[in-house]
């Protein structure tokens, strides 16, 4: 499952909200990955946007008027919602939750709604004082609880100058929300997942830390492809420029002592453990508390104390282990002697000096090795794909 929005039929529901500016972004970025989008629009959100904009972007027609002739919707007025795999209504008013709280259907958003049997997710968009309202609430409370997806509102400058509750959450949250749902049903589900990410820091003094190259995006892409195959995952990462991915437990650490008890923690009832984080082998002895000064010397020394090997030492009831051995020679040899030592299941052994590999990059050229000895050399893969190939292993050791 390298692409779980491949000729999924998404149903978009776009209602009047200034914030269907940014359905447009969700439409193109959902029509880029390869579904089908089927796009309604209410009579408002037409004043807002023309239906030609979608239409434009997804190649498919845009259903504005449910009694329109030519609209397919006026011949099979149920048709969308019987195709859809999700129904997503982005942004949705408080008079369109009004109305599916109600289970009106006089628009082709509401129609749309009230006919499918696929799940719903609802992304509301408003002014503070509309969402805080206790009607609203109350429609927000009664769709939720007959298992409708109520993704956002996220917190932040509103169109009318407010700050407050009721952004439209952003594109990659509402694609994340939709491959959640998508994927609920997939081979992890019910299973823990844990990752690890990032490269951790080791302070020396207030200013500076020994740190490493790692940008977290192998670690982050694994997490993303676990929770699109239902697992419930916990990222235990070090600072990076990443966003937060969508529908996980992001934990955030900056030491390998501090990864160390943030993974004992998590690992206590988790069904695997993918460390993908780069862990400093030594830290300072000590770290001063106020900023070393550069003296008259020309030569520096730090005292360094090993750090504990995290993966080594957690083990659990059934807990499958996976590692990653980075490695600029005898990559095979290396990584086998490591499957060994750490008790792993499999690890994934990336030579750091192969230009299109390793450290920033968004494809990663990777052998695993497994615990029967196998070894399999992976082409260039996105780190996404890379993240799904060593999950079909984890899925089948737990199946
Ligand atoms: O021994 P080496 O650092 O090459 O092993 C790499 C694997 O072990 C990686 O999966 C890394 O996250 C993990 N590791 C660890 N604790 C350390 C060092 C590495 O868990 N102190």
């Amino acid at each position: 499952m390298p692409n779980p929005l491949e000729n999924r039929h998404i149903a978009l529901g776009v209602t009047g909200s200034i914030a269907c500016y940014k359905s447009v972004d969700l439409a193109s970025k959902l029509t880029q990955a390869g579904a089908l989008v089927d796009v309604l629009m209410t009579p408002e959100a037409t004043k807002f946007l023309a239906p030609l904009t979608f239409r434009s972007i997804t190649h498919r027609p845009v259903i504005t008027d449910i009694f329109a002739p030519e609209s397919e919707l006026s011949i099979n007025h149920v048709a969308v919602a019987e195709r859809a795999d999700v129904v997503i209504v982005a942004p949705a008013t408080a008079n369109t939750i009004a109305k599916l709280a109600h289970g009106l259907a006089d628009d082709p958003v509401t129609t749309t709604v009230l006919a499918t049997r696929a799940p719903v997710i609802v992304a509301p968009a408003m002014d503070a004082n509309m969402y805080e309202n206790a009607a609203t609430q109350q429609n927000v409370a009664a769709l939720q609880g007959r298992g409708y997806i109520i993704a956002g509102p996220a917190s932040g400058r509103l169109a009318s100058g407010l700050i407050g509750l009721g952004r439209m959450l952003e594109t990659p949250d509402l694609l994340g929300c939709i491959k959640v749902v998508l994927g609920r049903d997939g081979d992890l589900a019910n299973r823990k997942v844990v990752v690890s990410a990032g490269g951790t820091q080791e302070p020396i003094d207030p200013v500076r830390v020994i740190a490493n190259h790692s940008t977290g995006k192998m670690g982050y892409a694994l997490a993303e492809a676990a929770r699109d195959r239902g697992a419930d995952v916990s990222l235990v990462t070090t600072p990076t420029a990443l966003e937060d991915p969508y529908g996980v437990n992001v934990i955030k650490v900056r030491t390998a002592l501090e990864m160390r008890s943030a993974l004992l923690h998590q690992c206590s009832n988790a069904d695997a453990l993918i460390m993908a984080a780069a862990v400093a082998d030594w830290r300072p002895t000590e770290t001063a508390d106020h900023k070393l000064k550069k003296g008259d010397s020309d030569t520096w020394s730090i005292d360094l104390v090993k750090n504990p090997d995290i993966l080594a030492e957690i083990s659990g009831e059934g807990l499958i282990k996976v590692g990653f051995a980075a490695e600029s020679e005898d990559l095979i040899a290396n990584a086998q002697s490591k499957l060994v030592s750490k008790g792993l299941h499999l690890i994934v052994a990336n030579n750091i000096t192969a230009p299109d590999s390793g450290f920033g990059t968004d494809t990663n050229r990777v052998t695993l090795v497994d615990r029967e000895g196998r070894t399999t050399e992976l082409p260039l893969l996105t780190k996404y794909e890379v993240g799904h190939e060593i999950l079909d292993r984890v899925a089948k050791v737990l199946a």
